[in-house]
């Protein structure tokens, strides 16, 4: 009898998880036939868009010469200092949601879903994001003050449609974090990055967090403008929040991500940047974002899985 109620009760518990995953979000769709990361990956190749013909992607999408494109070059010293003071919140959520490798032929990317982040964009509304999957560029793509970092991690956010939230209200359907990086000899790899090269660790990642990146930030001061994806079809959806200072990489681990994009074909300067986008009159807001409140470092081999959320929280007058 006490062996059946165990059953019930475990056969229980394992429904409600598995319902849990079975939890669909509704997005505000994209304008175009953008997948995750802007394009599918068949488009690219030799016949394709590539690096190689990356000053002419608009005779293949006429997006891509709009005028609101990224990369830019941030200017520090045009940059307006807008009237909030993110603060930047991430908590340690145990979550059985995985990223997942994309395999795009472009980049080196994970896939997956993790928790809300309220972040205000470009014209400053607050919007409700989830965050979907990161990626990686090399060397930066947007550069500050002329200046390219070794590497730009790109966090992509997609904006949610429900109840308290119309997409028709939403002007960026998509927010992006963009983090430097500079190769430093005394910097140890991190382990996010794992999967993707380390036969020994499964192509995905069981959990992650911002945390580990942004605590390493002793300045936490961004750019904050009105961009688009940097891959087809340049869309010009994103509100981009591209942070100054710039962490560490080891040699090792860059030298991993720089050996993907070795095919001069289709990456001439065996680098996965797009070049450098007209600014065309935009402005560029600065502000720097508050990172009280973080729990403690966590580890990303241990058992338990958790994942982040990050919530910039309006603090002060709006635009
Ligand atoms: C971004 O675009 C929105 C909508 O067009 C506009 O209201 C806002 O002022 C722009 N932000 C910046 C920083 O230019
Ligand atoms: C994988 O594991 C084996 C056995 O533990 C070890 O010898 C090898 O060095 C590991 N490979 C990598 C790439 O870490
Ligand atoms: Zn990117």
């Amino acid at each position: 009898m006490i062996f059946i109620l165990i059953l019930s009760i475990i056969s229980q518990i394992l429904c409600e998880q598995t319902h849990e995953e079975e939890i669909k979000r509704d997005y505000c769709q994209l304008p175009d036939a953008v997948l995750a990361d802007g394009v599918s990956a068949t488009d690219f190749g030799t016949t394709g868009w590539n690096y190689a013909n990356a000053n002419n992607w608009d005779e293949i999408v006429v997006t891509c010469g709009g005028s609101f494109q990224s990369p830019i070059d941030i200017l520090t010293s045009s940059a307006t200092q807008e009237a909030i003071q993110p603060k930047i919140h991430y908590k340690n959520k145990a979550s059985d949601v995985a990223y997942e490798e994309a395999n795009k032929p472009y980049t080196k990317e994970y896939e997956g879903e993790y928790s809300e982040i309220d972040v205000t964009d470009a014209s400053g509304l607050i919007v409700r994001y989830y965050a979907k999957q990161f990626h990686i560029h090399t060397p930066s793509e947007h550069t500050i003050d002329g200046k390219y970092y070794d590497l730009e991690i790109h966090f992509v956010h997609q904006a949610i449609q429900d109840e308290q939230q119309d997409c028709n209200k939403v002007k960026n359907t998509l927010t992006v974090f963009g983090l430097m990086f500079t190769e430093s000899a005394s910097a140890s790899d991190y382990e996010v990055f794992k999967p993707w090269f380390d036969q020994n660790v499964t192509g995905e990642v069981e959990s992650f967090d911002l945390n580990d990146f942004f605590q390493k930030m002793t300045d936490t001061t961004y750019y904050h403008y009105n961009g688009s994806l940097t891959t087809l079809p340049c869309s010009q959806i994103v509100n981009w929040i591209v942070f100054y200072q710039a962490l560490p990489i080891s040699p090792s681990q860059l030298n991993q991500f720089r050996s993907t994009f070795t095919d001069s074909t289709v990456f001439p300067l065996k680098q996965n940047n797009r070049p450098i986008q007209h600014l065309n009159g935009r402005k560029i807001l600065k502000g720097t974002a508050i990172t009280t409140g973080v729990a403690e470092i966590p580890n990303l081999e241990a058992s338990y899985a958790f994942l982040v959320l990050v919530t910039l929280v309006m603090n002060g007058l709006f635009l």
